[in-house]
């Protein structure tokens, strides 16, 4: 990446309260190739065809030395999480992990949490009593998330607030301008957080309790469970954060909406729906590499090209939403790509909705909001986890 390209104007943290002026610009030729080689594919139909195409992988080994390889086990020494590989072991490692995840083995898993996440939402919000300001972020979007996960895998409570530090360290290493220093602390993460799941996993085997990781041990090696749980932390962890942040800033930005809303709760799922479209937690995946040279809109991308796909440029494509600008709830067929498509759709899906259909319908119930007090506010480094680091509001009560 060269300075004054279009992906180095991207992750310039300059246009990150704003990066969709650049997105219409990249849109402008669906397909770009960078002076170093990358390609940007920003348009909804190429990117959803390249997200399915079998000669577009995921495991960036693949890559020619000299770019980012992220997810590679340079130092961990871990194997790969199924996110950076390709079938057969994509395959084969997905379907391992979701029988005690969801249907058709565990239809029901993910339901049981609801109750102990609906208590964690009420306790965060119960904490708004008495005060005219709070921060979404730091307050509430941040904590339910990582406690979601550690319920998921079954790690203990009171082991929580270490996954909070860990799964922040990790999560920030994935932004393509992370630096030495970045990379360095997401490797001391890792480290720490694999000597801690490897103490669990050892615990999980001999006295089984809830949660994946008890049942996955007999199943996996240790190497590939912890990877996997490494994996789920982060990947559910600033994802849901920026999820339920965004919705509310979206919401507060738009009173009317805001009005409607609170008259009507139902509107949760397309408000949500809208929101994954509109401003999506993940804003691009920049980790896929061609595998064989792939003809897209007229242009070749050549073997061994790494290809970014830029997911929030194709969620406002015009080709394929109408006024795509235009924060709009009651859009039909509102096909957006917030969740990917193909084989790497989003694993933690079910359960991101889950989350965000218990927060946002009961904040927006008992908190009475007056106003944001930074708009826009100030985001994380993050340009593919793109989300504001704080949201402070001003509120002028709670209901019960
Ligand atoms: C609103 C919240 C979320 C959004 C917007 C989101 C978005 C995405 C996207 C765009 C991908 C595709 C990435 C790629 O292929 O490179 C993905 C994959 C994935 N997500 Fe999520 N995610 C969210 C929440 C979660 C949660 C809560 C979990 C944890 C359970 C999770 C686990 C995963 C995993 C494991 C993958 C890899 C799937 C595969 O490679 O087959 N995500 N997610």
């Amino acid at each position: 990446m060269t300075s004054g390209t279009i992906s180095a104007q991207i992750i310039d943290y300059d246009n990150r309260a704003d990066p969709y002026p650049l997105y219409v610009e990249l849109r402008k030729q669906p397909v770009r190739r960078e002076e170093d080689g990358t390609y940007l594919v920003s348009t909804y139909y190429e990117v959803r065809s390249l997200a399915n195409d079998p000669r577009l992988s995921n495991d960036t080994s693949n890559r020619p030395p000299g770019y980012a390889r992220p997810g590679q086990p340079v130092a961990s020494g871990l194997p790969p999480s199924f996110i950076f590989t390709d079938p057969p072991v994509h395959d084969r490692l997905r379907d391992t992990i979701n029988r005690p995840f969801g249907p058709p083995h565990s239809p029901r898993f993910l339901d049981g949490l609801r109750g102990e996440l609906a208590k964690t939402v009420t306790e965060l919000l119960d904490a708004f009593e008495g005060k005219d300001q709070v921060d979404i972020v730091e307050d509430f979007s941040y904590p339910l998330p990582v406690t979601a996960i550690c319920k998921v895998l079954g790690v203990p409570r009171e082991d929580e607030p270490r996954f909070h530090v860990w799964a922040d360290a990790l999560a920030s290493s994935l932004d393509p301008q992370a630096g030495e220093d970045g990379q360095e602390k997401a490797l001391r993460a890792r480290q720490d957080l694999g000597a801690y799941l490897t103490d669990l996993i050892e615990t999980k085997r001999r006295h089984p309790g809830p949660g994946m990781l008890s049942a996955l041990a007999p199943d996996m090696t240790p190497a590939d469970l912890e990877a996997t749980a490494v994996l789920l932390l982060v990947a559910g962890h600033e994802t849901t954060v920026n999820a339920i942040t965004n919705t509310t800033l979206t919401l507060l930005r738009h009173p009317d909406l805001l009005d409607r809303f609170q008259k009507d709760p139902d509107l949760a799922v397309p408000i949500i729906e809208e929101v994954l479209r509109y401003e999506p937690p993940v804003q691009f995946v920049p980790w896929t590499t061609a595998l064989a040279d792939i003809d897209v809109a007229g242009t070749t991308i050549p073997k061994g090209s790494p290809v970014w796909l830029m997911l929030a440029a194709a969620n406002r494509d015009p080709r394929r939403f109408e006024d795509p600008d235009r924060f709009d709830p009651d859009r039909k067929d509102n096909e957006h790509l917030g969740f990917y498509t193909g084989i790497h759709y989003c694993f933690g899906a079910p359960l991101a909705r889950i989350e965000l259909h218990l927060a946002v319908p009961e904040l927006f119930r008992r908190v009475k909001f007056s106003r944001l007090l930074e708009d826009p506010p100030p985001y994380r480094a993050n340009a593919v986890l793109r989300g504001p680091r704080h949201l402070p509001v001003a509120i002028e009560g709670l209901t019960a």
